[in-house]
């Protein structure tokens, strides 16, 4: 039987790395972002590779988006009982600048967009007494300067993936989190433009720090979510995997 699973976020970066994976893994994969059109890549580079996949438009935060998108991947793919839920945005700034919006819109995607996510996808884990959550915090979630809302949610996350673990457990469902540490993608360019360095020169910094001496790759986490989602994780469940080249974030 062919599984079905949900990335959300996965037109690029690490949801487009773990939507690819998961399909090397044989699941059906749907590829959920802001827009379907977005996810034409990564739906591109499953289908080249032999797998099978779907690009989803959908905003996490938007409760009938969800539950629409939820619905069609049912129909077209099967019911999803893997879902890692990776979409997620930036709006740092130091607490005395930070906005009501910057506040609320980092809320929205990350904790907002993973609960109405793992709401809708939990009534086809618990039909079929078997299910997988992956979850995304970060290093961030143990404090990081100009981050209080990002760290909040992220640390949020973790909370969240807890709690799905003890109510899920009985019907067959694990749910997990993953805290990357510095991960090369559009979401960490955007932060060295923001900060006025290259990005070539803050990923040699992000590398210097890491304990393995080299920055992340969103293969990296992909392949976390990968061991989270398989058959043999069944007894692992309520944890948070910080995958950051080394023990301190
Ligand atoms: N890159 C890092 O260093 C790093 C470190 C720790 C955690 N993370 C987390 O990993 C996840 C992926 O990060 P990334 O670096 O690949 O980011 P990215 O910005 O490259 O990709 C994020 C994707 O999420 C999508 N998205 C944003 N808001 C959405 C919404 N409302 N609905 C649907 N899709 C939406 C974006 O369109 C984008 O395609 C995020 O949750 C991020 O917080 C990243």
């Amino acid at each position: 039987m062919t599984r079905t699973a949900i990335v959300t976020g996965a037109a690029r970066g690490i949801g487009a790395a773990t939507a690819l994976r998961l399909a090397q893994d044989g699941y059906a994969v749907a590829a959920v972002d802001l827009s379907a059109e977005s996810c034409a890549e990564t739906v591109a580079a499953i289908e080249a590779a032999g797998g099978r996949a779907l690009a989803v438009g959908a905003d996490v935060a938007d409760s009938a988006a969800v539950s629409a998108a939820v619905d069609r991947v049912a129909e077209e793919l099967g019911a999803p009982t893997i879902l890692v839920n990776n979409a997620g945005i930036l709006r740092d700034n130091l607490l005395f600048k930070m906005t009501d919006d910057d506040w609320d819109a980092v809320m929205a995607v990350h904790l907002r967009g993973a609960f109405l996510m793992t709401r809708a996808v939990q009534k086809h884990q618990v039909e079929a007494g078997w299910g997988r959550i992956v979850n995304l915090s970060s290093t961030s979630a143990l404090g990081n300067r100009g981050q209080a809302n990002y760290a909040a949610a992220k640390a949020g996350m973790q909370g969240f993936t807890k709690t799905l673990a003890i109510e899920l457990g009985r019907y067959g469902v694990t749910a997990n989190a993953i805290a990357p540490g510095f991960i090369v993608t559009d979401m960490t360019r955007a932060t060295a433009e923001r900060i006025g360095v290259t990005f070539e020169d803050f990923v040699g910094h992000m590398a210097k720090e890491a304990a393995v001496g080299r920055a992340g790759v969103p293969e990296d986490i992909a392949a976390a979510a990968s061991y989270f989602c398989s058959e043999e994780a069944g007894f692992v469940s309520g944890q948070v995997l910080y995958v950051a080249g080394g023990p301190k974030a």
